[in-house]
């Protein structure tokens, strides 16, 4: 795989173990599994972990790790995936909605949430209670949306069709929790997927950086007082991820961050550092490395308004 110039530059100087990181570019995903905890029993859940030869995971009961070598595709096949018994979905993909913490009864907005891999998990966590607004602006990852949230049995979800920049105005101060699992430059993904460096460029992440500032704006607007917001990327650049978190401290003094624990997980620090912003609370956001947790590039960071 050849990786642009400007992106080695950038990245050797924040990225930990450069080398490691690149080598593990290179090697073949894992596949990560969710049982679904709205259909699954203790017993379907024993059964699944045998037949797919299954590892858990430490930080949520349902989730796992297959030992065996398989593709997505063909977990994608199985009856238990058919039955919406199993979801597919990456490990570092299951964070943002366990650092959300939904609750039963609450209202919870996923601003943009097609295809749904944490609607669906937000759903199960909140048992099929309270309100989950599930949010996308692309009609046709609508239609991936609606079916995973069919085929999972999620009851409590409504799906909305709107520019997700008009939620802060027309839901003010409405939900006890937000997610904002932004749309990006995609450069955690490398490993699952080359193309994503076909259009790699610093302006592509500038002009991603812009579309995430007016989300991340919109979503702080609709979260309740003393609600949380948790804002996650699958990118690198830190013009979309800590950049974006920065603006908004700039912006509104009511938000600030909060700590993220979250086990059996290496995680490394949000960058306090990078043209444009200088703050050491960034340091609480946390960034999930493919190289250290055989996993996709995640950033998240949890937000209070207070
Ligand atoms: C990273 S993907 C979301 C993945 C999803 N949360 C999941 O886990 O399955 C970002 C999504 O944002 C949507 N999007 C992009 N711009 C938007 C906007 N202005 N308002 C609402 N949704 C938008 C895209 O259509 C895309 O589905």
């Amino acid at each position: 795989m050849k990786l642009p110039e400007r992106f080695i530059f950038r990245y050797q100087k924040i990225i930990p173990d450069f080398d490691f990181f690149l080598k593990s570019l290179e090697k073949k995903l894992k596949i990560y599994i969710r049982v679904n905890s709205l259909k699954a029993n203790k017993k379907d859940i024993e059964e699944i972990a045998e037949k797919y030869d299954c590892e858990p995971l430490s930080f949520y009961p349902y989730a796992f790790k297959l030992k065996s070598e398989r593709d997505e595709f063909s977990i994608g096949n199985t009856l238990e995936h058919f039955l919406g018994y199993i979801y597919v979905q990456d490990m570092a993909s299951m964070i943002p909605p366990i650092v959300l913490e939904p609750k039963k009864y609450e209202k919870v907005l996923d601003l943009t949430a097609a295809p749904g891999s944490k609607t669906t998990l937000i759903s199960a966590l909140m048992e099929n209670t309270g309100l989950v607004v599930a949010n996308d602006i692309n009609i046709d990852r609508l239609k991936a949306l609606t079916g995973n949230i069919d085929r999972m049995g999620c009851l409590n979800v409504v799906i909305t069709n709107l520019h997700g920049e008009r939620f802060g105005n027309l839901f003010f101060e409405y939900f006890d929790k937000v997610l904002l699992d932004a749309p990006c430059s995609s450069e955690g993904t490398i490993n699952k997927n080359y193309e994503v460096l076909n259009h790699w460029s610093e302006f592509y992440i500038n002009k991603m950086a812009k579309i995430q500032k007016n989300l991340i704006v919109s979503a702080f607007k609709s979260l309740k007082k003393e609600g949380i917001l948790v804002y996650s990327t699958c990118t690198f650049a830190p013009e979309e991820n800590e950049g974006v978190i920065d603006f908004l401290l700039n912006k509104y003094d009511n938000a600030i961050i909060e700590e993220i624990n979250i086990s059996g997980i290496k995680t490394c620090p949000g960058i306090t550092e990078w043209e444009g912003f200088n703050r050491n609370e960034l340091k609480k956001c946390i960034r999930i490395y493919p190289h250290y947790n055989e996993c996709e590039g995640f950033f998240i960071c949890k937000i209070k308004k207070v």
